[in-house]
């Protein structure tokens, strides 16, 4: 089964109905919510998107999914978008494609906000995947250090040999803790650090999550 395209797509039959504003997410999960709107609008349906990355703006654009710039948007009625990991509670990580600023903004003003993930992102406790951290180019090495404090590795993502941008001109950086006890506290205390824009913590967002049980049967949580 592709787990992928299933919750995917079950996310666009789901949730997406007529004359909505959509946050369209970032990634290989939600890719697959992105082309099931873009052939519900084929058969009728209208909707608005916003793009959480130039990657998803193309993506949309190329699939004829009208979008909006978000200074003119009154309301989100809805944001989807994939995870690198989800607990319980519904505190996610997200990041690894290094889109969480803007995926972080739109979600945060979304009325609803699902995440659509593989049943391997399902974790009990948070911290397997490297959390990433966008950060201001200007004194990064001393931002870094003072993130280094929260008792993590810390490693500059690269591309092809040369540092890794994000779309708002920022590194990111991936910080490697070997225990995330408490999520919320240091999410609010990484954004207390000067250089730090945002990082890839998701917490009391998430309202529903859509992914595979043990059977092979997509479900809603
Ligand atoms: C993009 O920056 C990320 O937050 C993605 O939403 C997340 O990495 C999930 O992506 P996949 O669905 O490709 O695993």
């Amino acid at each position: 089964m592709n787990e992928k395209a299933a919750v995917g797509e079950r996310a666009a039959e789901e949730y997406i109905k007529d004359g909505m504003v959509v946050g369209l997410g970032t990634g290989s999960t939600v890719y697959y919510t992105i082309v099931k709107i873009a052939d519900m609008i084929k058969n009728g349906l209208t909707i608005s998107g916003v793009a959480t990355s130039v990657q998803t703006e193309n993506l949309a654009k190329s699939l004829g999914i009208p979008l909006l710039d978000l200074n003119t948007v009154q309301k989100i009625d809805i944001a989807i978008d994939g995870a690198d990991e989800i607990d319980p509670q519904f505190c996610a990580i997200k990041g690894g494609g290094g889109a969480l600023l803007r995926e972080k903004l739109i979600a945060k003003h979304a009325e609803k906000f699902i995440v659509v993930v593989d049943s391997h992102k399902i974790v009990q406790q948070l911290g397997g995947f490297p959390l990433p951290v966008e950060v201001v180019p200007f004194g990064a090495k001393l931002t870094e250090k003072a993130i280094q404090k929260f008792g993590c590795k810390t490693v500059f993502r690269e591309k092809e040999g040369k540092a890794f941008v994000t779309d708002n001109g920022n590194y990111i950086i991936d910080c490697y803790f070997s225990r995330m006890e408490k999520p919320k506290e240091l999410a609010m205390a990484l954004n207390g650090i000067p250089g730090v824009v945002e990082n890839g913590l998701f917490i009391n967002m998430v309202h529903h999550v859509i992914t595979v049980d043990k059977k092979d049967k997509v479900i809603v949580l």
